[in-house]
């Protein structure tokens, strides 16, 4: 397969075998996310990899019990990383404050993520599957304390990765021309944005559960791996909100707005208690 080929034919993986990576594929995946593109090639990404089978259980319970960071042979936690670089400019007689620019920020995190998605193409390429796991947002100061993680770094990504024991069927994506524009922004009627999303999602008049089966993989496949009733509990709770399309359903029921606005203090919090600030007068 070719590098496109390969790409198309990517999807999640959240079912491993148990298998361990051999040393030599893990170094190669890590040269691959160390030598992704970096802003100012300053590189402010740090990996923290979990192999021990305690500490895969550890890190899957924190994240909400996803069975698949327990079950996969390897995850790797993304981390930007301003404390490397704080010490080293502070070392040459200059200051890097990254941790109160949210330039810096930006430009870091998209740093972090073209090394995650790196690591995700190789391993790809490899026979290996992988999925990201971003709900470590939530847990931030909980895992620094838990890896010993120091001021002014954030861990903002998991990837797990293994052998795959089952690959899902093809989830439907928008159509290309959909996230295309040309020379310009062209805004699209009510109409062709309806349009777009009906040809994703399809009709949303199915039963329950095979529902879910497309659009809520996550709950079906953890019933699979620890039984936890997630498919069922999500079932009942569509039925009593009266979930009515695909956007109620993301919006209200997996990523309630209420919810997500709230979250903000929760997470300022966190980035406080990591040295972050954003909000600080500047000096003159
Ligand atoms: C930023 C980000 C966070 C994600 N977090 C999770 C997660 O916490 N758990 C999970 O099972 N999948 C997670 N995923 C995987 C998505 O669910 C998956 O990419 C999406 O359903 C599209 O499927 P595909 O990757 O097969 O194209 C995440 C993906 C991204 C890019």
């Amino acid at each position: 397969m070719n590098l496109y080929e390969i790409m198309m034919n990517r999807r999640s993986v959240r079912n491993f075998k148990d298998q361990t990576i051999p040393a030599e594929i893990i170094n190669q995946l890590l040269d691959a996310a160390n030598n992704a593109p970096s802003g100012g090639n300053i590189q402010p990404v740090s990996i923290i990899l979990i192999q021990e089978k305690e500490n895969r259980t550890i890190l899957s319970e924190m994240v909400g019990n996803q069975p698949w960071v327990k079950n996969a042979p390897l995850s790797m936690i993304f981390c930007l990383d301003f404390n490397r670089v704080k010490r080293w400019a502070a070392l040459n007689g200059t200051e890097f404050k990254g941790e109160q620019a949210l330039a810096h920020f930006l430009i870091s995190y998209a740093d972090v993520m073209c090394a995650a998605q790196s690591v995700v193409l190789l391993a790809e390429s490899l026979g290996l599957g992988s999925v990201y796991v971003g709900t470590i947002q939530s847990q931030m100061d909980e895992a620094r304390e838990r890896y010993a993680i120091p001021d002014f770094v954030l861990p903002l990504m998991i990837l797990s990765l293994g052998y795959p024991k089952s690959i899902p069927r093809t989830i439907s994506k928008l159509q290309p021309e959909v996230i295309v524009h040309h020379e310009q922004y062209q805004s699209r009627s009510d109409d062709e944005i309806q349009q777009a999303f009906h040809q994703k999602y399809g009709n949303f008049n199915i039963k329950a559960e095979e529902y879910l089966e497309k659009a809520f993989i996550e709950a079906v496949e953890a019933d699979k791996q620890s039984g936890e009733g997630w498919t069922e509990w999500a079932v009942d709770q569509m039925k009593k909100m009266e979930i009515r399309n695909d956007a109620q359903f993301l919006f209200q029921f997996r990523y309630p707005t209420h919810l997500m606005v709230q979250m903000n203090a929760e997470l300022i919090e966190s980035f406080k208690n990591a040295g972050f600030d954003f909000f600080v007068e500047p000096e003159s």
